[in-house]
């Protein structure tokens, strides 16, 4: 099984979940790239306007095509109960119809409904699972565990 890990992170919790995917399943690895600036007080309001209001934002080119792989696992922080800007800009510009699509996400507490939300931006994917992993980097080993049976179940669909 040929698989990718695509992701973005803001601050970090999403990469490490996306490195431990990838250490789980001997995936390829591709960051996504948010083209504005997200960082500091300014950042993080843009972050959440654009999250909030399901804008999409301008992202670096990616390098690996999500056709030549198996399976493909897309992983975003929740912004304002929705998938970020930057993931949003990924499923835009990469057509993942007919393709095994697995999505994860790191949030602080309440995910409420980004799960549906996301799903609805890969309509023609098949999506053969999900998880979301609240402060992921709190306990890296509970984490870890998760991420393991995780990868099992998704190994059997594929
Ligand atoms: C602009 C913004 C909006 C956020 N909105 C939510 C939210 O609606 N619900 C939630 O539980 N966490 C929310 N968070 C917290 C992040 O989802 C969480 O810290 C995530 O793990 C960050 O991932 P990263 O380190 O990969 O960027 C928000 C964070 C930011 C920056």
């Amino acid at each position: 099984m040929k698989s990718l890990v695509v992701y973005y992170s803001r601050s970090g919790n999403t990469k490490f979940v996306a490195e431990e995917i990838v250490a789980e399943l001997g995936a390829d690895i591709e960051e996504i790239v948010d083209l504005k600036s997200r960082g500091g007080k300014l950042g993080w309001l843009s972050a959440s306007r654009d999250g909030s209001g399901n804008r999409p934002t301008s992202i670096a080119e990616t390098k690996r095509n999500p056709k030549d792989y198996d399976l493909i696992l897309v992983g975003t922080p929740v912004w304002a109960w929705s998938p970020s800007s930057a993931a949003r800009t990924y499923f835009a510009k990469n057509d993942l119809s007919g393709k095994n699509v697995a999505l994860f996400f790191t949030l602080d507490n309440n995910p409420r409904g980004v799960v549906e939300k996301t799903k609805k931006l890969i309509p023609n994917s098949n999506l053969i699972g999900d998880i979301v992993l609240i402060k992921p980097q709190i306990d890296k080993e509970k984490t870890k565990k998760e991420i393991y049976d995780w990868c099992i179940g998704l190994r059997s669909k594929v």
